[in-house]
């Protein structure tokens, strides 16, 4: 009862599966102590697409979330994705009154840098501060105090479609749940799986799930690009199915056990049992037959993520290289395709970060839903926000996603 205020949720709306995890605030961070994943029906390529099978799904991860934990829950953190997510990168300047940097004046920047034409139909659903500039003296993090007459905020905004935030506010409060916040996934993902040093010298991380793969690049410790393709393991799949003339559910199974994403990999003599669509008697092919299969699709999918990080042009200063997680992360000769690729050192990243019963969701699937947990931490207290001025942006989002809900009710 009294503790529902150490309590924090987070729901993961993916393509393939919902989960939900419970994680309780302690003196050294936060313990998992409720669980629960399901198989998602309602999505397609990271959105809502139906909403009362989103629901069902939502029902089953929060009730075997709520009996592992033994509390319930009524409000949750929440990820977005999908490719109507667009981002830039901004600039707001303002002149400085008393030639002084104050908490205003970062907040007047901050603002200023927002004030660009954004259609009806999109909302900001982040502004990330990446640097301040006061007159010439750039790569600044925290201005308040600094002697000046110009402060310059440079920061990376994310917009998304309302609608699509609506869904997903809309299929939460239907379940009874409130929303806290939105964040977009590869957001999520980074805080579970990316360390500090990789954030400061330069990384992109690329969240490779179902429906959809996110991508975000950090530099000195900054959001710098962030991306949404409408790409994923569903697509290897649905080739498995086709390629190989078996049912999409086993073309499923056969990914997991047997897939490959570098052909050359697999030993010339393995063979694999596949059925056949109708039933009928398995057939015997080649490993290498799937992996032939399978590698086409990987390398077009990472091919595609490495246009992004070109686009970025942040690809020569990415010192900590990749780092891949989401379910295809785990997919076999993955690294090695990604390295081949992008000619950069390659790791797949497995969320941390928490304790507790963390070792139900030590799996890269869970990445963004252990992320979402993080975030909430870290927002949710007030502190390690860094410079105050980050409060106030949270401040907005939240009356911004106060008036998303009225609409929606
Ligand atoms: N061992 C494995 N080998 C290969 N692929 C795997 C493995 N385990 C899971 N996957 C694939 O990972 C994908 C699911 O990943 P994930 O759970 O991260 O996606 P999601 O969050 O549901 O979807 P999205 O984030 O795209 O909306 C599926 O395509 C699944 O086939
Ligand atoms: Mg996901």
């Amino acid at each position: 009862m009294g503790k529902n205020g150490n309590i924090i949720a987070s729901l993961d709306i993916g393509t393939t599966k919902i989960c939900a995890i419970i994680g309780e605030r302690t003196g050294e961070g936060v313990d998992i102590i409720g669980f629960g994943t399901y198989p998602s029906r309602g999505l397609k390529k990271g959105m809502v697409v139906n909403i009362e099978s989103t629901m069902d799904s939502i029902k089953h991860v929060i009730d075997d979330a709520e009996e592992m934990a033994g509390c319930e829950i009524s409000s949750v953190y929440t990820g977005i994705s999908g490719s109507h997510i667009k981002s830039f990168n901004c600039r707001g300047v303002i002149a400085l009154k008393n030639r002084e940097v104050k908490k205003e004046d970062v907040k007047r920047a901050i603002h200023a840098s927002k004030e660009v034409t954004i259609p009806l139909d999109r909302e900001i659903l982040h502004v990330l501060p990446q640097e301040f500039i006061v007159d010439d003296q750039d790569g600044i993090k925290d201005p308040v105090g600094l002697s000046g007459s110009r402060l310059e905020a440079r920061v990376h905004i994310v917009t998304g479609a309302v609608s699509s935030a609506q869904n997903i506010i809309k299929c939460a409060n239907k379940t009874g749940l409130n929303v806290k916040d939105i964040v977009l996934q590869q957001l999520a993902s980074s805080e579970s799986v990316l360390n500090d040093d990789e954030k400061e010298l330069g990384v992109v991380l690329v969240d490779l799930g179902g429906g959809t793969t996110d991508i975000v690049i950090y530099l000195g410790a900054s959001i710098r690009y962030t991306a949404v393709l409408p790409l994923g393991g569903n697509h290897i799949t649905s080739d498995i199915a086709v390629g190989l003339r078996t049912p999409l559910e086993d073309a499923e199974e056969i990914k997991k056990q047997h897939g490959c994403a570098v052909s050359s990999l697999i030993d010339k003599s393995e063979t694999i049992e596949v059925p056949c669509i109708g039933g009928g008697k398995p057939r015997t092919v080649f490993r290498q037959l799937l992996g032939e299969v399978i590698e086409p699709r990987a390398e077009e999918i990472l091919s595609l993520v490495h246009k992004e990080v070109i686009k970025s042009g942040y690809k020569d200063l990415l010192t900590s290289g990749v780092v891949l997680t989401g379910g295809t992360s785990l997919l076999e000769g993955i690294s090695e395709l990604t390295e081949q690729i992008f000619n950069l050192p390659v790791r797949v990243g497995y969320p941390r970060g928490v304790n507790g019963l963390s070792d139900v969701v030590h799996n890269p699937i869970y990445s963004t839903g252990v992320g979402l947990i993080l975030y909430g931490m870290k927002h949710h207290s007030g502190n390690g926000v860094g410079n105050g001025n980050g409060k106030d942006i949270w401040k907005t989002l939240k009356d911004r996603m106060r008036r998303w809900c009225k609409e929606v009710v």
